[in-house]
């Protein structure tokens, strides 16, 4: 079911048309749809679920905020009983103030600080993804000045290649991220003999946009094997944190079934009693966004048309960083001549463009829709040429709240201070 769809000629988000959004709120807007966020993390759920069957094994998603981390939709996801993935002290206070439960946090990253890790300490999350050896040693040194025993997993970097973009894969011995299976064994030891860390757990997340099951199953057999031979020295782990990564429809992309996926996880898992922690962003926000642009200008060359918009790569940066497509389609359907455009904003840089060579019937002043937008969208916004940053809207069902107001052009500047004279 798709909760972003047209109606008529008109584009709709669950019952209020985007004409009437940006009439309301004004351009650019992301709009997002409650039920489509709900939905997603629900099937989630119960994919595990099924998967796990009746057992007593259990499972707890942890929604990869960093994907869209506004306060409403994190609060909506705590009421569902979501947990949270984090990477900075600023994404904790945000779980904090969202209403999300501290108990169902865990932390990832490569470079937490000594103060971002005593926040959490304090905050009591459920566990520390550690991703170095520097890291086990800095954290065993910040939890025993606070006298209490951090709970640590170590993110496994499984050395498999998620056949993703380069600069979201995250599972190759090139990448930045994890500890490589060799090294993790001894990192297990080391946690081991420090009285201020225990283990509890192991992480890995291989890269993301990932529409195979096979790179999971590769991912997941390393691990298991690295489980094993910890248990066999009397390493007990309580659960397994298989990441996030799970891909969506951006063009035609064939995605994963969750199903399929969260059954091949627990067979490969077997008998083995792990809880299972899972780390999705995208596919529980990513379609369920779309960004709302008007027309400003239209420039015809005798080889190049441009539709001059007023969102620009500083409000969705995916197309100019990763040259990432996402549809773009008229808020309203018209029967203007159709024409291939370049979808650019006004932001003076070649890289600022939406997306190129689209065929679309404009007219000036017309709003347009770029779809898939729910994730590392308006998170990865910037006020690059002092743009001030879009607002943001929840609808549900027939109702739009306003869940960030557009930014105001004098607080880009209200912490700047000039020279004395
Ligand atoms: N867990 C960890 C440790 C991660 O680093 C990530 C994403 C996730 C979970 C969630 O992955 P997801 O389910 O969303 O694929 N800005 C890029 C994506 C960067 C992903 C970074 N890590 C993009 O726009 O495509």
């Amino acid at each position: 079911m798709s909760y972003i769809e047209r109606n008529g000629d008109e584009l709709y988000v669950e019952g209020i048309s985007c004409r009437q959004l940006a009439a309301d709120y004004g351009t650019p807007l992301f709009a997002y749809s409650r039920a489509s966020i709900e939905a997603a993390w629900k099937s989630f759920d119960a994919a595990l679920g099924a998967a796990l069957g009746a057992g007593s094994k259990s499972h707890l998603i942890c929604y990869a905020m960093k994907a869209n981390s506004n306060l409403a939709i994190i609060n909506m996801l705590a009421r569902l009983g979501s947990g949270f993935d984090i990477v900075s002290g600023g994404e904790l206070q945000r779980v904090r103030a969202g209403g999300g439960d501290m108990a169902k946090v865990v932390f990832s990253g490569v470079g937490k600080s000594r103060s971002e890790m005593a926040m959490a300490l304090e905050a009591g999350i459920r566990c520390f993804n550690i991703e170095s050896t520097a890291e086990v040693e800095v954290l065993a040194e910040v939890a025993a000045a606070h006298g209490v025993v951090a709970p640590v997993s170590v993110r496994v970097n499984p050395d498999v290649d998620a056949m993703t973009h380069p600069y979201i894969s995250t599972g190759l011995r090139d990448n930045k991220f994890g500890i490589s299976v060799e090294q993790a064994e001894a990192a297990y030891r080391c946690i081991a003999d420090k009285a201020s860390l225990k283990a509890i757990g192991m992480d890995c997340h291989i890269g993301s946009q990932l529409t195979d099951i096979s790179p999971y199953r590769s991912a997941l057999q390393r691990l298991l094997l690295l489980c094993d031979k910890l248990e066999q020295q009397g390493i007990n782990l309580h659960h397994l944190d298989l990441g996030g990564g799970q891909g969506i429809r951006y063009k035609d992309e064939t995605t994963l079934d969750l199903n399929d996926w969260a059954q091949a996880m627990t067979d490969e898992i077997g008998t083995r009693e792990l809880e299972i922690i899972v780390e999705p962003g995208r596919s529980i926000v990513g379609n369920a966004g779309v960004l709302l642009t008007q027309v400003n200008y239209l420039k015809h060359s005798d080889d190049k048309n441009f539709a001059v918009v007023d969102a620009a790569m500083n409000d969705l940066i995916r197309p100019a960083l990763y040259s990432a497509w996402q549809d773009i389609v008229p808020v309203r359907q018209s029967s203007t001549q159709t024409r291939l455009y370049d979808v650019v904003g006004p932001v003076c840089e070649s890289a600022d463009f939406l997306g190129k060579d689209r065929q679309l019937g404009l007219t000036s002043g017309d709003l347009l829709a770029v779809l898939s937008a729910g994730a590392y969208a308006f998170c990865m916004s910037s006020n690059y040429n002092s743009r001030p940053r879009a607002a943001e809207v929840m609808v549900d069902g027939t109702n739009a709240y306003l869940i960030r107001e557009r930014e105001q052009i004098e607080s880009l500047f209200a912490s700047e201070k000039l020279l004395p004279a």
